[in-house]
């Protein structure tokens, strides 16, 4: 398998970590692989989006996807809960396993989108209530026991970092919330469905820079229990928040590695052009 640069893309290299975690003397910690992405190629019509892409997603990290636009970050993004299969005439080959199974061949899609959720670029709370926005997706499930949905309520927007200034409106529209708050929300929405993952697709470049520094503020702390996958457009947001960083080129994934060690010495000069400002 031809595996671009990059040291996340090399299961060799991770395989041989992990044999060495069970080896005391050698004291490195490598977390499981939430995700692989094996030989990923993704078609819209006869348009080829994705090229090949193999990338294995650490778990309960961030891991940020960075390029220029139209490079395909939300494709590969949608990619990971099955999002595209709602865009007509989109193909897809090669291999996505979640916990190790396939999830295009083994899973139902449903449960995959409770165990993978998504927050959007936009804020979009359903016009209703702070409570009805977060009990929704709980209720669809059959979930009516009052005290449970008031105590996930509370967990959820105390997980989002949203409570303390939500808890006396809770029966108040999600409309009448500012948009880091509204924001906020659909993270809080997210969350209560107990995830695994949370998939973020530029989710703060709607937001102004204290809301952001917010939401920022927040998926650190959610990425001790969550795996988070974000698209930015902010390198520095990426070098802020993510572990992992992933550059994009024209649907195909240029390097893959540690965040610091790709900003500080990336190993593609299509990489260092990139983050140097020479294009995009
Ligand atoms: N629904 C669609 N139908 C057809 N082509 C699409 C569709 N969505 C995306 N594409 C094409 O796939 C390519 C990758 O698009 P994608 O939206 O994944 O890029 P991106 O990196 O997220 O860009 P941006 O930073 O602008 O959001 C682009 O050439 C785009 O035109
Ligand atoms: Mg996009």
């Amino acid at each position: 398998m031809a595996c671009p640069a990059g040291r996340l893309t090399d299961f060799t290299e991770l395989m041989t970590e992990t044999e060495n975690m069970a080896n005391p003397a050698i004291n490195i910690e490598v977390p499981h692989s939430k995700f692989t992405v094996e030989n990923l190629n993704l078609y819209y019509g006869e348009k080829q989006a994705l090229h090949n892409i193999s990338m294995a997603i650490p778990e309960k990290q961030v891991t940020a996807l960075i390029g220029p636009s139209g490079c395909g970050k939300s494709t590969l993004l949608r990619t990971l809960n099955r999002m595209n299969d709602l865009i007509p005439g989109v193909r897809v080959e090669g291999r996505v396993a979640l916990d190790g199974q396939d999830i295009y061949h083994d899973t139902d899609v449903q449960q995959l989108r409770m165990k993978v959720g998504m927050v959007f670029q936009k804020p979009n709370p359903f016009p209703m209530s702070i409570y009805e926005n977060i009990t929704y997706g709980l209720r669809a499930q059959g979930i009516k026991d009052r005290r449970y949905l008031d105590e996930m309520v509370e967990k959820a927007l105390e997980g989002a970092a949203l409570w303390n200034e939500v808890k006396d409106r809770l029966h108040d529209s999600a409309m009448g919330l500012s948009g880091g708050q509204q924001q906020r929300l659909c993270i809080a929405r997210t969350i209560a469905m107990e995830p695994d993952v949370i998939l973020m697709d530029e989710p703060t470049s709607a937001l102004d820079p204290i809301a952001t520094a917010r939401v920022e503020d927040l998926m650190d702390r959610l990425s001790h229990d969550f795996t988070i996958v974000i698209v930015t457009h902010s390198m520095n947001q990426a070098r802020r928040i993510s572990r992992n960083t992933a550059f994009f080129l024209m649907g195909e994934l240029i390097e893959f590695d540690d965040t610091d060690r790709l900003f500080m010495t990336p190993s593609d000069k299509r990489t260092h052009d990139y983050i140097t400002g020479r294009f995009g």
